[in-house]
This record gives structure tokens, C-alpha cells and sequence, in this order.
């Protein structure tokens, strides 16, 4: 159970038990956490370590010096992202020497591909960099084809600002069933269909961050979504009724990223209970300088903030009031017990959706449909989905650096293999915005390749708090899937072991695609990895694996992890309940 008398441990006391119980425990590393989690009365191990996945050197916006491997058309020789299983393997090695005229024709294909890879890269980093520019197909005033992978972050985030926020005297931000862009089209009718219309956004049932209909996603995710932005954003910050609940963000060393959140998640269950508004405040991971500004240190670096302008700063005016914290209407998150926060009561405002919710979660071969403390797996999914209802334009930003170093090339040779290089320049020239690409296409999600397989390894560290299994049980899973889609090639891995990148490399009926990272090697304490990596890289990292995890079609990992537990809850949230999840062991608590 989650302990109550952990902030009677400060950090130096923490660290003075640790290295006592060591040096007891000799060299088995993995159980040193698993003294403290104890000794504390908080299994922290759970909750923390799970954060970081597979992460390393992230250049950003890097221009790729791109090669050529002896004329074999091979994506991995030149982003060094994508694996094709098969090149791990001899035989097909000799399959692809080929002879020379087909070499020097191939040549020529690279070299395009080459070119206009570069070309997106460039325009990548100019538009990651720059604060002016916004378009990223557009560079010098030279046309190139549009990047398929790539997202106008500029143009998505001023969208999205719009739906996070009411218009001037409306009770509610303008969500309606015309999606994106398409609300912006110029209406030639008249007011009767503008009415028609907002009376559809009046009753707020169009939620622009949850997709998939009802049933591909736990139980009552629109109602309690829409009722968790209300909640956060009264219309009248000032009301003096209104009361905060005012949180940091865990910050001793130990907690993984994953855990923090699903710290907040505790922390937002709370505050709904108490009808408080939760405003969150100092965030370690993004005390960095990639963290521009007033997002420097703040949540709002990497997504929306959770809630708006105006009561975060009513609350940090409160906090400054002796009396309002008398009178209870600031509280900080020292007002509560850790007990409160990670294991407390989830709010029953909605009923109990959590007895109904799908069972679609596999593990040891037996679908699971009942196990313990679903609610809380039902409440942290609702959480980190709101949370993380909108990317940051910096977020945003990463992603395009990611797919690009990851299918990037792959988009290049897409895109060319559709045109004649006779008129390639030509018919990018041609690229007069019909309004359907505008306002309906433009919605669409940038392009990776699909369907793509989620698989995130945790291994190592963990061995102490949950069943560690080996790389193959994972890719056993992965046959399962494919033998019912055979149409399934492409896996997302993410992990933070290097000797399971080694090990892919031997997988021929599958493509890995993974950051370009520098990994564990056997088991390093994660903290002092993640200091190795510096604090940008190793919080970038996890979270641009983390949402490309979340994107994913089909889902294998390690449900004892906090942190494959929290991307669980992104796809119970993300219109994929019926993807299914394979798991490999279970939550401890289940
Ligand atoms: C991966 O990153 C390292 C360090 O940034 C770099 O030296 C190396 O060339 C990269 N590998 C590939 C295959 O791109
Ligand atoms: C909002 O309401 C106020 C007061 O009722 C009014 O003066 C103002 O013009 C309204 N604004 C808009 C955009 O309708
Ligand atoms: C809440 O915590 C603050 C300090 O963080 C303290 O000053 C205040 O007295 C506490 N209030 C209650 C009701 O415990
Ligand atoms: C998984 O299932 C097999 C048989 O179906 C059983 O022998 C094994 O103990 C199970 N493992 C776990 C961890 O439950």
C-alpha cells in the first residue's frame, strides 16, 4: 500500500538510508530502491523509474549528412533511425547487391530523395528556431512538395488556443462538429446556419481533443473530459468563491516522469473532490532552455497549460494572502498526505464508469476483465488525458523532429516516387490551396507509417517491483498480433536498453524504428543516467516517445510500469480501447 509518512523523510535522510541499505545489499541494484520504497512505506519504485524510455542524444532540428550506402536504396544508412530487420541478417545482405545499371539508376533516385529530405530538414530547423516564419513546406521562396510527416505547429497551436478558450461573452469555447480549420470557412449562408451551429456548440458535446466514438473509449471520456475543463476554467477566476489548489510537480530525484504525472493525476482527482481549481506550479523537467519564457519551468512548456491565464494568476496572488490560506480557499500540495495524493479516492461525481469499462488488456494469455483498483487506472487515464489535451508549439515542434528523423526518409521516397523528376518542380510550383486542402485535409494527423505497433521494453531496474521478462516474450506478442493483421510490419520501440535494440536487429519480418539514442548498458541507477543525458534531453526524450506511443495502432508493453500504464491510458482515451493491449505482467496493485 502507499505509505503516509513519507514527507517525514526529507531528501538528505532518503539518501543517508539508501546508502546504508547498499552497502548492506552489496551490488544488487535493482532492490536498493525497493529498500527505500519500503523503509518508507512508499513503493516508489512503481512509480517512478518508469518514466524514461528510450531516449539519448536528441540533435534537434539536426541536418541530416546524409551518404550514400553504395548506391542500396537503405533508409537506416542515412537517418540512422529506421532498422530494416533484414539487414541484421546475412542473407538478405547478399540479396541486395545489385547489379550496376540498376545501381546507378537507384543513385539517381537517392540522390532526389536525398535532396528533398534535406530540403524538409532545413525548413525544420528554421521553423523549430525561428520565431517568425511559420510554414514549413515554403523555404526561400523555393517550392518543394509538402512533407507528408510534418505538422504547421504554428497554425495547429493558434487552433487550438481558439478551442481552449471562450469567445468574449460565450459560456463555452467554440466546439462544434466543424473540426479544425473547417470552422474557419467563410460561410456565404446566412445566420440561420450559424445558429444551428452554435446551438450545437452550446451544448459542448463536440470535444476537439477526444476522437474514435464512444465505445473506443472508456466509459463517459467526452462527459468527463467537457466536465474537467469546466472545472478548470470558471468564466469569473476572481469569483470569490472560486478556491486553489496550487501543486509542484514532484521533484525528488527518484520520481521518473511518469510518476510525477501520475502524481498530478492525484493531485486533479483531489481538487475536483474539493471543487478547488488545480493550478500547477514549479515542474523541474522543464527547467531548461529549451523552456522559453513564462513556460520556462511550468507544464505549459510541453502541453497546455491546466487552466487559464487569469486563475493562475488569482491563485498566485492568493498565495501571497494570509487569510486565504486561513480560510482554506489556497492550498498547496503540502496540505496533503502522500497517501491522499497517490492513493486517495477517485471522484464519484461521474458514478463508477470503471466497473463497465471494456476489457481489452491481455496478460499471460487471459483477457482481463475485472482487477483491482480500476478506478484509479479509469481516473489516470481520464487525468493524463486531459493534461495532455493539447501540445505546446515547442512539443509540436519535437514530434516534427522525430518523425522526420524517424520516417523522413521513407516520406521523401513516398513522395517522389509519385512524380516524374522531369516535373517535380514543376508540380510542386503548381500548389495552389484548393479550399478542400485547406480547410478539410489540413486536419488530418501528419503522416507515420501505418499501422505502426507500440512496444515499449522494461527490463533491468525493474526486476525487484514487477516480472521482468526477456525481449522475446515481446515480440511473441508481436506475432500474435500480426498473425491476426498480417499487414503489420512497423514497430515502435521504445526502451532503455541498449541489449534490446542489439537484439531487434535480429527480427527480419519486422521494421524498428526508435530514437537515435545512448542507452543503458546493464544497470545503471536511472538517475544518474538521466543526469548523464542532461535535463532537456532526458525529459524530451521520454515524452516524444511517449506520444508516438500514443499514436500507435497496437500496444505491447509492461503494464507494472507507470509509465506504459499511463500510455494504456492514452489509448483508452484515444478512440483505440478496441486496439487491445498485451501485456506482459501486471500492475502490482491489480
Ligand atoms: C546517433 O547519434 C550520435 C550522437 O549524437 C551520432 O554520433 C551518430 O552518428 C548517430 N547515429 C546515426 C546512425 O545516425
Ligand atoms: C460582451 O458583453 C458586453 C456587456 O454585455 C458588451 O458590451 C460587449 O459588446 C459584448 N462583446 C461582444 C463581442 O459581444
Ligand atoms: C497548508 O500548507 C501551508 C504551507 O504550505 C501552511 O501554511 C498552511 O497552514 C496549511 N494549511 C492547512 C489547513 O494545513
Ligand atoms: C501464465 O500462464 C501459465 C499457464 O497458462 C502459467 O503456468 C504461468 O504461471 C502464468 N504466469 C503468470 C505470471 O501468471
Amino acid at each position: 500500500m502507499l505509505g503516509t509518512n513519507m514527507e517525514s523523510f526529507d531528501q538528505k535522510s532518503l539518501e543517508r538510508v539508501l546508502s546504508q541499505r547498499a552497502l548492506q545489499m552489496g551490488n544488487s541494484f535493482p532492490c536498493k530502491i525497493c529498500v527505500v520504497g519500503f523503509l518508507c512505506g512508499v513503493c516508489l519504485t512503481s512509480l517512478f523509474l518508469a518514466a524514461l524510455t528510450s531516449f539519448g542524444a536528441f540533435e534537434l532540428a539536426r541536418t541530416p549528412s546524409l551518404t550514400f550506402s553504395g548506391g542500396i536504396l537503405k533508409t537506416d544508412s542515412t537517418s540512422g533511425y529506421a532498422i530494416i530487420g533484414s539487414d541484421c541478417n546475412s542473407k538478405q545482405k547478399e540479396k541486395e547487391r545489385i547489379t550496376f545499371s540498376q545501381k546507378s539508376a537507384i543513385i539517381e533516385i537517392d540522390e532526389r530523395v536525398q535532396r528533398l529530405y534535406s530540403v524538409w530538414s532545413n525548413s525544420l530547423s528554421k521553423s523549430a528556431s525561428e520565431k517568425g516564419q511559420s510554414g514549413i513546406s515554403r523555404l526561400d521562396g523555393q517550392n518543394f512538395p509538402d512533407a507528408p510527416h510534418l505538422e504547421n505547429c504554428r497554425l495547429r497551436v493558434e487552433i487550438n488556443r481558439r478551442l481552449d478558450s471562450r469567445a468574449e461573452n460565450e459560456s463555452s469555447p467554440p466546439w462544434t462538429i466543424w473540426k479544425g480549420m473547417l470552422d474557419n470557412f467563410p460561410l456565404t449562408t446566412d445566420e440561420q446556419q450559424r445558429y444551428l451551429r452554435h446551438q450545437l456548440t452550446s451544448e459542448s458535446a463536440y470535444l476537439p481533443w477526444i476522437t474514435g466514438s464512444d465505445e473506443e473509449n472508456y466509459p463517459l471520456t467526452r462527459k468527463v473530459q467537457h466536465d474537467i475543463w469546466f472545472h478548470q476554467h470558471p468564466s469569473n477566476c476572481r469569483d470569490p468563491s472560486i478556491r486553489f489548489l496550487v501543486a509542484d510537480w514532484e521533484r525528488l530525484p527518484g520520481f521518473g516522469i511518469g510518476a510525477q504525472i501520475a502524481g498530478m493525476c492525484g493531485l486533479l482527482a483531489i481538487a475536483i473532490k474539493e471543487k478547488r481549481v488545480l493550478v500547477t506550479n514549479y515542474y523541474n523537467r522543464a527547467d531548461h532552455d529549451g523552456c522559453k519564457g513564462t513556460s520556462r519551468s511550468s507544464w505549459s512548456c510541453y502541453f497546455f497549460p491546466e487552466t487559464s491565464q487569469e486563475c493562475r494568476e488569482r491563485a498566485f496572488e492568493l498565495m501571497q494572502s494570509k487569510e486565504a490560506w486561513e480560510k482554506g480557499i489556497i492550498r498547496a500540495k503540502e496540505n496533503y498526505t502522500s497517501k491522499e495524493i497517490w492513493a486517495g479516492r477517485i471522484p464519484r461525481i461521474w458514478g463508477s464508469p470503471w466497473s463497465y469499462m471494456q476489457p481489452t488488456t491481455e496478460i499471460n494469455g487471459t483477457l482481463i476483465a475485472y482487477h483491482h483498483k480500476m478506478d484509479r487506472r479509469w481516473w489516470r487515464a481520464q487525468a493524463v488525458r486531459y493534461l495532455m489535451r493539447f501540445q505546446s508549439e515547442y512539443t509540436c515542434n519535437l514530434m516534427n523532429t522525430a518523425r522526420h528523423e524517424a520516417f523522413g526518409w521513407e516520406a521523401a521516397k513516398m513522395v517522389l516516387s509519385n512524380m516524374n523528376s522531369d516535373v517535380e518542380e514543376q508540380d510542386a510550383v503548381e500548389k495552389d490551396r484548393h479550399d478542400i486542402e485547406k480547410f478539410v485535409w489540413s486536419n488530418h494527423k501528419p503522416w507515420i507509417p501505418k499501422p505502426l505497433l507500440s512496444m515499449h521494453v522494461r527490463m533491468g531496474d525493474k526486476a525487484c517491483e514487477m516480472k521482468v521478462v526477456g525481449f522475446q516474450e515481446y515480440m511473441h506478442l508481436a506475432e500474435r498480433i500480426k498473425k491476426r493483421f498480417p499487414h503489420l510490419n512497423s514497430i515502435w520501440l521504445s526502451t532503455e536498453m541498449q541489449e534490446v535494440i542489439d537484439k531487434s536487429k535480429s527480427c527480419p519480418h519486422w521494421r524498428f524504428y526508435y530514437t537515435n539514442v545512448t542507452r543503458q548498458e546493464g544497470n545503471t541507477l536511472m538517475a544518474t543516467y538521466e543526469a548523464s543525458l542532461g535535463r532537456e534531453t532526458s525529459t524530451n526524450y521520454p515524452l516524444v516517445n511517449f506520444l508516438m506511443a500514443s499514436e500507435a495502432d497496437f500496444f505491447i508493453g509492461a503494464l507494472g510500469s507507470t509509465w506504459c500504464f499511463l500510455i494504456d491510458g492514452m489509448r483508452n482515451t484515444g478512440g483505440k480501447v478496441m486496439s487491445g493491449y498485451l501485456s506482459v505482467n501486471k500492475d502490482r496493485y491489480w
